[in-house]
């Protein structure tokens, strides 16, 4: 690591601060080639994200997290990764990325940038060495090739499926196989490789003396790896038993910590330390182990992707997630949204709920979206996550309560998943389709072109520009619950309320009050100074169904 001194002026004055900055933020997830595009090419671009600072600004965020920018061909949305040290040249330069921590850090906003660590992508340099290699050598180390089974290796390794569909083995010429948990193009690190965890600790360093604040962890629950000279079979993979004592193959093994612990001692060598969060979709009670202060320091809960319109399941995540967050140390968090889920704008307005991907199948013809009660029910539900305890990452776009675009014509389409799972997945290319900023011009304002997935003609009735105009509007309703949370924000506890009722209800120390009827009746308001809502009250003292409203009460 170079001296962390040695940081330009700015990224020392944002340093310095809080080392709990993170405990209770607000992040807001950019995918930036969706987000802004400032060179006209339909991508967007680290200039389009900087040419829109003062909407993250305005609307309050205390973070950025920045999903993949690297030089990647986009076999995977930019999760396959050529360069870890680069920007890809469509997005932009270092130098613009060097501008952007500077004027995120200006507004006080934090910036998290994704980490890809399970794989590369086939055109890193490292796996073009090791494909130059021979079979054995140092170079096809640092990834997981293997011999073939059969008379002349002709027959993969094992018959193991990768999550993108197909097999997860691919042949290369010599005839060895590597393996690859996700697309053809995502060759697997060998983290057993001294030289691979090094690189990594080189990757986290080089961009902690940039500026950054800390880092997203991709499949953080992946990396470590046991593969014993005969491999299990794609059955012996479900096997639930070695989960659950972190001694699978593949998954969530005990031994993938070692890493974090290594990557903890550089977090702490910044001041204030790096902060990390997981993506690692295990079971509730392994999460807390990438939570631990010791290791990455908090984890993405994903159970708000899941849940039904339910007071009793929402009752549920919240008591046991922040039971959970205690133990680690760590504190809870919350997401409705991200680049890999149906928007919750739309995952509310369907009848039955679910995940919105049978819907997606039948070209969001089945059921008919109910847009005004998705819209109704996501404000509500994002108004309750903003009163919990914990930090809450929004994804792009929410914040304009847009909906899922289901209808990209097939030839259009990106994902991978469409492309390996079409028939039985449409992939994620509709929560990625670029925001409408402006209702009028080319691309709604995403840049001076076209846009690189098509926007449907309703996107501009969710413009930025007349949702500022408009006092009720969902952007507005965002700037005001998250202004009045950072005021509000107070220790991580909650206390709840009318707990055998359909109503959603908790008090937080300094008598903020947050009450979400998921009933189909109105129901009382107590006394309080009424401060925000997520819908119309029409009557002062009641609260109407799919509604939130955050009061402070005298205790
Ligand atoms: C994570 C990312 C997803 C990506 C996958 C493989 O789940 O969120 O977008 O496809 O990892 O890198």
């Amino acid at each position: 690591m170079t001296d962390v001194n040695s940081a330009p002026a700015h990224v020392l004055a944002a340093r310095g601060g809080d080392p709990d900055w993170w405990r209770q933020a607000v992040v807001y997830q950019i995918y930036p080639r969706s987000f802004a595009d400032g060179d006209g090419d339909g991508i967007g671009d680290l200039a389009g994200i900087i040419s829109r600072v003062g909407h993250l600004a305005e609307l309050g965020v205390d973070a950025v997290w920045m999903s993949p920018f690297y030089p990647s061909a986009l076999a995977d949305g930019g999760y396959d990764v050529d360069d870890y040290r680069d920007v890809d040249p469509r997005i932009g330069t270092l130098d613009q990325f060097d501008e952007l921590v500077e004027a995120l850090h200006a507004r006080g906003i934090r910036l998290i940038i994704d980490l890809v660590p399970n794989h590369s992508s086939d055109r890193h340099e490292w796996f073009q060495a090791a494909l130059a290699a021979k079979a054995g050598s140092p170079e096809r180390d640092r990834f997981i090739f293997r011999d073939g089974q059969g008379e002349d290796g002709e027959l993969p390794p094992s018959d193991w499926r990768s999550l993108f569909g197909g097999p997860a083995w691919t042949r290369v010429p010599d005839g060895q196989w590597y393996l690859h948990i996700f697309a053809k193009e995502q060759p697997d690190w060998n983290w057993a490789n001294p030289e691979v965890r090094a690189d990594f600790l080189r990757t986290l360093a080089f961009w902690g003396d940039r500026g950054v604040d800390g880092f997203r962890v991709d499949v953080a629950n992946a990396l470590s790896k046991r593969l014993p000279e005969v491999l299990p079979s794609q059955e012996d993979l479900a096997d639930e038993t070695l989960y659950a004592v972190g001694d699978h193959w593949l998954w969530d093994r005990d031994d993938v910590h070692d890493i974090y612990a290594e990557w903890r001692t550089l977090f702490n060598k910044y001041d204030p330390p790096l902060m990390a969060v997981a993506e690692a979709w295990v079971p509730a009670e392994r999460r807390i182990r990438y939570a631990d202060a010791a290791g990455l320091g908090q984890a993405f809960n994903f159970d708000l992707l899941r849940a039904d319109w339910d007071p009793e399941q929402f009752r549920t995540i919240i008591s046991d997630n922040l039971a959970l967050a205690e133990p680690s140390g760590s504190s809870a968090t919350w997401v409705f949204s991200n680049h890999d889920v149906v928007r919750h704008a739309t995952r509310y307005g369907l009848a039955g709920g679910g995940d919105g991907n049978d819907w997606l199948l039948s070209r969001g013809t089945k059921p008919v979206e109910d847009r005004d009660l998705g819209a109704r029910r996501s404000r509500a539900v994002t108004l309750l996550a903003l009163a919990l305890p914990g930090s809450t990452y929004l994804y792009q776009g929410e914040e304009l309560g847009l909906p899922e675009v289901a209808t990209i014509p097939d030839e259009a389409r990106q994902d991978v998943v469409f492309f390996r799972k079409g028939g039985i997945e449409m992939g994620r290319d509709g929560c990625r389709v670029p925001l409408p900023w402006t209702e009028h011009g080319t691309s709604f304002g995403f840049g001076p072109n076209g846009a690189h997935l098509p926007q449907p003609a309703w996107f501009a009735e969710y413009a930025a520009d007349v949702q500022d105009k408009s006092p009720d509007s969902t952007l507005n309703l965002y700037r005001r619950a998250l202004g009045l949370r950072r005021k509000l924000q107070t220790a991580g506890t909650l206390e709840w309320l009318m707990t055998d009722s359909t109503v959603v209800a908790f008090r937080r120390p300094n008598g903020w009050v947050s009450m979400t009827n998921f009933g189909t009746e109105p129901t009382a308001l107590p006394e309080g100074e009424l401060l925000v809502t997520s819908g119309p009250l029409n009557d002062g003292n009641v609260l109407p169904p799919d509604t939130t409203v955050w009061l402070r009460t005298v205790e």
